[in-house]
């Protein structure tokens, strides 16, 4: 059974982003896919102390939540993660498990597990659908770098009221078919 594992890094835990990641694992689950999600408001992820152990030995030092959603991704086949845009970017909650990732590449910057497929959620406030690409595209570069291969990207524009993305079925169409064909 191929397995997918989410993280959802929005404060609002009914507003878009929410609502867009829950179709994708529901088309997943679907397709037979076993699904785990991590709401990182809720979790205890500690910034990274920059004592580079894990890219000698592939693991992060620190005992707190991480290690399990590290572990997650790990066994996964395919990962999303899913932000709201806040000052142009992912979220704070979001950059604290990135910033933990690097135990997914070696010494020499090569992916030490099998390549995954990657799924990205955005959800913004500006209309404008072209607005953040520099961003989503400096953060598929850096993702590659771990092995995570973007596969798909849905992006809410418009997004200031939290059911914005309830209220557009063609999107929830397009996360819930992302997390089918995965
Ligand atoms: C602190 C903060 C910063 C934000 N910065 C931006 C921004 O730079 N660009 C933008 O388009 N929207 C910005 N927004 C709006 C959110 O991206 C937007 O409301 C998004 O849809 C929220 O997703 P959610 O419903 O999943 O929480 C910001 C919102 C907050 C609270």
């Amino acid at each position: 059974m191929k397995k997918m594992v989410a993280f959802m890094a929005s404060p609002r835990k009914n507003g878009n982003t929410a609502t867009l990641v829950k179709e994708v694992i529901r088309g997943a689950q679907d397709a037979g896919v076993e699904t785990t999600i991590f709401n990182l408001y809720d979790m205890n992820i500690r910034p990274c102390q920059g004592c580079q152990v894990c890219r000698k030995t592939g693991k992060c030092v620190m005992e707190d939540d991480f290690q399990n959603m590290f572990k997650h991704i790990i066994e996964a086949d395919a990962v999303v993660f899913a932000s709201p845009i806040f000052v142009w970017q992912i979220t704070a909650q979001m950059k604290l498990l990135w910033d933990r990732l690097c135990g997914l590449f070696d010494e020499n910057h090569k992916p030490r597990y099998a390549p995954k497929s990657l799924i990205m959620v955005y959800s913004q406030g500006n209309p404008n659908a072209q607005a953040f690409q520099t961003s989503f595209q400096s953060n598929e570069a850096m993702l590659k770098m771990f092995g995570l291969n973007v596969v798909n990207t849905i992006l809410l524009t418009g997004g200031l009221d939290p059911n914005t993305a309830a209220n557009n079925q063609e999107l929830l169409l397009k996360a819930y078919e992302a997390g089918k064909t995965i």
